[in-house]
């Protein structure tokens, strides 16, 4: 392989396991099928569209297991975004379930699976331009009943930066600083689960690699991380697990590694 960012992966362990149920993933980058029905946090076969509009995931598995980082790829349109939206209760499912920790989610509101432990970074309007940025972290505690401080110190010691302008409107902030004032406001809820639709979108390589490394970071802390990402290959280097959407149908399912190894898959996706 020669991506300059083989070896960052944050730990590349399959999490593939053996004689558990199966629900299975088809297509899978190596041919076999990926059992995840007991994912820490799964969108199980989801169908479904927006209202009363057609089906936009056909039979969609996600799935995240703890503290490891998951990536959605795929081509404009597919349904990346839909997929977490679906994942995250903003769509109706005709088919299929979500469930976190073994436990069916499905019915429940964003707002109620926020207090879960989920936390949804969406690909726009993620952050409250007029307010400053210490103000969006506060916004993003507004469920806490507790002391907020400590989280806030965490947050301005993962994003440095946003701890200098916490007095500015994120508004002022470059791309990359408001999308760290973005996950950083995630971060506030104390989520068990982190889901980021293109947190990169918009920003120089460089920032992307910063990014990329404070995302590994926090999943190192033991929080799970789905992310869509528009650079595939990148993201997929650092993916404990990789997910191939096309036309709201999973296409190819593996690790990064598989998935970056896969011919078809870099034949199609990833340019070659
Ligand atoms: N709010 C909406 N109402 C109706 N249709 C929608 C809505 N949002 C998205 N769609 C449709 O759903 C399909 C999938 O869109 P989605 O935004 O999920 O794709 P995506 O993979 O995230 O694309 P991109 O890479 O451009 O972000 C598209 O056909 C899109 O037009
Ligand atoms: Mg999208």
């Amino acid at each position: 392989m020669s991506s300059p960012y083989e070896g960052r992966a944050n730990k590349d362990a399959s999490i593939v396991k053996q004689g558990t149920r199966s629900t299975l993933t088809p297509g899978t980058a190596t041919g076999e099928r990926t059992h995840t029905a007991d994912a820490f946090l799964i969108g199980d076969s989801m169908t479904g569209g927006y209202g009363s509009g057609a089906d936009i995931l056909h039979d969609c598995t996600i799935a995240v297991e703890k503290g490891e980082i998951a990536v959605i790829v795929g081509p404009n349109g597919a349904g990346k975004s839909t997929g977490m939206k679906a994942v995250f209760g903003m769509l109706n499912l005709r088919k299929g379930a979500v469930r976190l920790d073994g436990e069916d989610i499905t019915a429940l509101t964003p707002q109620d699976r926020v207090a879960k432990g989920m936390a949804f970074v969406p690909q726009t309007s993620n952050i409250f331009t007029s307010m400053t940025v210490e103000e969006n972290l506060e916004m993003g505690a507004f469920l806490r009943r507790d002391d907020i401080s400590g989280t806030m110190a965490q947050v301005y010691d993962l994003f440095p930066i946003l701890k200098d302008k916490r007095r500015q409107p994120a508004g002022e902030l470059s791309g990359g600083q408001r999308q760290q004032v973005a996950v950083g406001r995630a971060l506030m809820t104390q989520p068990t689960v982190l889901m980021l639709d293109e947190p990169t979108a918009g920003v120089s390589p460089i920032v992307m690699d910063e990014l990329f490394d404070r995302i590994i970071e926090v999943a190192r802390t033991g929080i799970s991380i789905l992310m869509v990402e528009q650079n595939a290959r990148q993201a997929l280097a650092i993916a404990d697990k990789g997910y191939v959407l096309v036309q709201g149908r999973n296409a190819h399912t593996g690790t990064g590694k598989e998935l970056l190894a896969d011919p078809e898959v870099r034949r199609s996706f990833l340019g070659g």
